[in-house]
């Protein structure tokens, strides 16, 4: 099997490594279109192989051809946030990137499964499942697993417990208008709300809203990649193993959670082929409200974009 990852960035890179020790393909491709860069990124990969102990073989080209056949594209291609600017700032730019990236691959590999990383996220999804014209199945975008990553880490943080017990559900569009489920967030079982008073809860909702510009805060020159690419090989494993992953990804609604013709992250179960089945989970209505919101958001985007 093989899996390509678009853009050899920071984000692109880091899920290369990841995919590669942990061997969840036999082969590994990175490609970009800065020259010479993909190449030297998978050969340095390639070299820690036999420190890390893993057989994937990590190659890097200009070229789709390296990538043809391939079962899952990872895509990371694009410009990424700086100090200041919104992720919809990113949006005209990156949705050209993405358009010319979906052509090659549904040219190169029309059976494949997109895991799209690319922001504005719910909308480079939409121009990927227009583009390559992939049944929705396989166009997913990785989004909730990164954000509930990041809830979930805060709470453990606040709570001083293991990050593997806290089980949460974020949905929404990927952005501000994000929205954690409370009700669903549990430690080992025990609902979040008996061990932490709502102001707190509130705060650590509040940060993971703020996440992505927490890092961007710190970093300056780039946004965050360790998370993020961690969250998208974690959506790739769950279909190369055929998991059945019960995940927050953005998926394109048709009906479910009121919406249609849109991505938005919702509960995803995803397995062989990609995206399996959609939960739909009962919401108070305020989270109904919140989800509207962050639905409208995603809307006003495409609107954007024309
Ligand atoms: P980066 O700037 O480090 O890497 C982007 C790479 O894309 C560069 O190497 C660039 O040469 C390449 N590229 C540009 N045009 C290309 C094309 N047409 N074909 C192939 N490669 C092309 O950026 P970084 O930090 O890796 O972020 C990548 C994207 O992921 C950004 O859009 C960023 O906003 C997004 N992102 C999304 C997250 C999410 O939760 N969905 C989280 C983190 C980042």
């Amino acid at each position: 099997n093989k899996i390509t990852v678009v853009g050899a960035g920071h984000v692109g890179a880091t899920c290369a490594q990841r995919l590669a020790e942990k061997e969840l393909a036999r082969e590994v491709v990175m490609i970009d279109i800065a020259e010479g860069i993909p190449q030297g990124k998978a050969l340095d990969q390639w070299e820690s192989a036999p420190v890390e102990g893993f057989d994937s073989h990590v190659v890097g080209a200009q070229d789709y051809e390296a990538a043809a056949g391939s079962d899952i594209f990872i895509v990371t291609a694009g410009i990424a946030r700086k100090p200041g600017m919104s992720r919809d700032d990113l949006l005209k730019t990156n949705a050209g990137i993405v358009r010319s990236v979906s052509k090659e691959i549904a040219r190169v590999a029309p059976d494949s499964i997109i895991i799209m990383v690319s922001n504005p996220l719910d909308v480079m999804a939409q121009v990927a499942l227009d583009t390559t014209g992939f049944p929705r199945e396989r166009v997913i975008g990785m989004a909730g697993v990164l954000d509930t990553a990041r809830y979930r880490s805060f709470i453990s943080l606040e709570l001083g417990v293991s990050v593997e017990d806290i089980q949460a559900l974020v949905l929404g569009g990927h952005g501000d208008t994000m929205v954690p489920l409370v009700s669903y967030t549990t430690i080992s079982g025990i609902p979040l709300t008996q061990m932490l008073s709502q102001e707190r809860i509130d705060a650590l909702i509040e940060r993971t809203r703020k996440g992505g510009a927490e890092i961007v805060g710190y970093l300056k020159t780039g946004s965050a990649y360790y998370a993020p690419s961690a969250a998208a090989v974690q959506m790739a494993e769950a279909i190369v193993k055929d998991k059945n992953r019960i995940l927050p990804c953005a998926a394109h609604l048709k009906g479910e959670y009121g919406q249609d013709g849109i991505f938005l992250g919702v509960p995803c179960k995803l397995g062989e082929g990609g995206l399996k089945e959609i939960l739909q989970v009962e919401l108070t209505d305020s989270e109904e409200a919140a989800l509207r919101t962050s639905a409208e958001a995603v809307r006003d985007t495409m609107a954007a974009l024309g």
